[in-house]
């Protein structure tokens, strides 16, 4: 039976409408900015986000990184949550390449930053500190939905401190489809958005940045330096076109299948988080891990198991793979129950 990969929403294979897609995409050379391809799908998401323009990257890491870079000058620094992805799983690239000092805070459970411990981290205008130059935010984070009332008053404590403001977007679609928000209305007065689409949306790489004209312009010399410019990569554009069309109201039914998956889990006493997309984590018994990661193995199921597991929901796996995944897992519980 084909395995069941709850790993990653990024885990997904093109579907062969998308591949067909790819196949006929028109190309050109990106370099020269003449891949009418990439220039559609790059002024579709500016449109759809309501932002000045749009520049597609092969990844979220290199996109977020140059966004960082585009904002800040060696030397300057961005206030960022504890779990972002750009300041803890990128690599420490914003350092490394950009010279650019995070000022990392706590995130809340609920994964949003506290307002007033993002104030007391701007610093004051005084030689012994680094420029506190921009607010870094992340939507969705760790499966968790911000509000746009929490991102308003964000973006307005950021304007009063004269902060640019940086959204990593890699999955604000299920950030918009679970409050029914338009990205456009929910992302309205960031800078800067890093929006993937190799994500939920399930196209085999690309990221596209959107934002203010002149800090797109920035990033855009920036992905040259990275060695992030292609060139007739029209053929991933047109899955990113594609996606766009297709894969982002089905997002709904990740959602559903994430909290189905959830219910199942807690119905076998799992401490499950209450689930907001499509992302579920559970508490695992210290002693069950290694034992539960074999029973995983052996049933076809691939999971980043660990004493907090984390399961993702995307395009893949459909309720017939979560039922099947849910009577994996419930025959190891009632297993290890029973052995107590
Ligand atoms: C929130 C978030 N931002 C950025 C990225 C980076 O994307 P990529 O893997 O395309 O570099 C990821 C990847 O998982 C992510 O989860």
């Amino acid at each position: 039976m084909k395995p069941i990969d709850l790993r990653s929403d990024t885990v997904t294979q093109p579907t062969p409408a998308m591949r067909e897609a790819m196949a006929r995409a028109e190309v050109g050379d990106d370099v020269f900015g003449d891949d009418p391809t990439v220039n559609r799908l790059q002024e579709a998401c500016a449109e759809r986000f309501g932002m000045e323009a749009g520049l597609f990257f092969p990844s979220g890491t290199q996109s977020n990184c140059a966004a960082l870079m585009a904002h800040c000058q060696r030397g300057e620094e961005v206030i960022v949550g504890q779990d972002a992805h750009t300041y803890h799983y990128e690599a420490g690239g914003m350092a490394v390449l950009g010279s650019i000092q995070p000022q990392p805070l706590t995130n809340r459970p609920d994964g949003t930053l506290d307002l007033a411990q993002v104030e007391a981290a701007v610093k004051p205008d005084d030689a012994h500190f680094a420029i506190t130059k921009l607010l870094a935010l992340e939507n969705t984070i760790g499966g968790k939905v911000i509000s746009r009332a929490y991102m308003a008053e964000a973006l307005a404590l950021a304007k009063r401190r004269a902060l640019a403001t940086h959204l990593d977007g890699a999955r604000i679609f299920n950030a918009s489809v679970k409050l029914g928000m338009p990205v456009k209305e929910l992302c309205a007065g960031f800078d800067t958005v890093s929006v993937c689409l190799s994500k939920g949306l399930g196209t085999p790489a690309g990221t596209v940045l959107v934002g203010r004209k002149d800090v797109v312009a920035r990033a855009r010399r920036i992905r040259k330096m990275l060695g992030g410019t292609m060139r007739q990569v029209g053929i991933l554009a047109a899955a990113g076109l594609y996606a766009l069309e297709h894969n982002v109201e089905r997002l709904a039914e990740d959602h559903a299948n994430a909290e189905r998956l959830a219910k199942g889990l807690a119905q076998m006493g799992l401490n499950v988080d209450p689930v907001q997309t499509n992302m579920v984590f559970a508490a695992v018994p210290a002693e069950s891990v290694a034992s539960l990661k074999r029973h995983l193995e052996e049933n076809g199921i691939k999971a980043l198991a660990g004493p907090r597991l984390r399961l993702v929901t995307h395009l893949d796996v459909d309720r017939a793979a979560i039922d099947r995944a849910v009577a994996v897992f419930g025959a190891f519980f009632q297993k290890a129950h029973a052995a107590h």
